[in-house]
């Protein structure tokens, strides 16, 4: 009687640990790199969500180049991964590894930014709306300025992603029936601080030591933050001499803001990996359908908005 006592619940001890071991998933990450804080916090809270769910993730740091998103793409397939999640770099080029995941039964998801490619190659994207968030930005400055005339410069993000285009579109969107409102210069920073730094420098210098200069639009803080650097630098006062509005809440932002030096932001939560793994999870488990678009909130900060407090409240949030 022991021994059968004993018997079964050896059994059912290992069938527990067999059944745990059915439901952990390997999901393959394709990161584009850590070129802002942004992407840091994006890195790591998608980390903190797989540790948290017993998901065994396997990443890969792509330093900005496609072809190694692609290259990593590849191997995970290889290794037949239960899902993968990548941030494309850019929009375009997608298709052929695309397809092979699909081949392989592998569903992706798309994070944060979005390709050209066949809606059919996902499974889903997990994203804001990259154009409201450029028009949140152009509307705000309409506001601001108030009827004033106002020469813009443009900090974009690395050529050929989605938020680069996107963000563009949509800020010249906002401002589209403020003809008091134009953009007199617009170049890429690579969503880097250095890189944010250096063109603001040169557009400082092309534009008079930067007087006729009433406005900054950044695609993204960091840019934003390094731009601010420069417009010091030139003996300007960012915030008041020239406006500045960005992209990402990252908690260096709300920093400038209580110092005065950064005007406003929009909020792009790092937090995508939770709503995807919500999403796998119930396609795998009772084949759910999550939809195309899982869409995360874009929230407007200004200086009215207690920046100190919102600084307190993200840092250490995996900035
Ligand atoms: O794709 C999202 C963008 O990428 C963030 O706004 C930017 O900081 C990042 O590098």
């Amino acid at each position: 009687m022991f021994a059968k006592t004993l018997l079964g619940a050896s059994l059912l001890a290992s069938m527990t640990i067999l059944s745990s071991a059915a439901l952990a998933q390997t999901i393959g990450f394709s990161q584009i790199g850590s070129e802002s804080g942004w992407r840091a916090a994006e890195t790591t809270l998608t980390k903190q969500e797989a540790e948290k769910r017993g998901i065994d993730l396997k990443f890969s740091d792509a330093q900005q180049k496609q072809e190694n998103q692609i290259k990593a793409l590849r191997s995970f397939i290889a290794q037949g991964v239960d899902a993968i999640l990548v941030a494309p770099v850019v929009a375009t080029g997608w298709d052929a590894v695309l397809k092979e995941a699909k081949e392989a039964e592998i569903p992706v998801i798309l994070l944060d930014r979005m390709v050209d490619s066949d809606k059919d190659l996902y499974l889903t994207a997990v994203g804001s709306d990259l154009v409201h968030e450029g028009s949140v930005a152009g509307k705000w400055l309409v506001d601001t300025v108030a009827g004033k005339d106002c020469n813009v410069v443009e900090l974009q993000g690395t050529t050929g992603s989605s938020p680069a285009i996107d963000r563009k579109k949509g800020f010249e969107q906002g401002i589209a029936d403020a003809a008091n409102i134009k953009i007199i210069r617009s170049q890429t920073g690579d969503f880097t601080r250095a890189k944010g730094k250096e063109v603001m420098e040169s557009f400082l210098k092309a534009e008079n030591g930067g007087k006729n200069i009433c406005a900054l639009y950044a695609h993204n803080d960091d840019m934003a933050v390094g731009a601010i650097q420069a417009i010091k630098e030139a003996g300007l006062k960012p915030g008041t001499d020239i406006l500045v509005v960005s992209i990402d809440a990252v908690p260096d932002i709300f920093q400038a803001m209580a110092a005065g030096e950064a005007n406003a932001t929009v909020e792009l939560t790092p937090n995508m990996a939770g709503p995807a793994f919500d999403a796998l999870k119930a396609y795998k488990d009772n084949g759910t359908m999550p939809p195309k678009f899982i869409q995360t909130e874009s929230k407007l900060y200004t200086q009215k908005d207690d920046p100190a407090k919102e600084y307190e409240a993200r840092k250490g949030l995996g900035y």
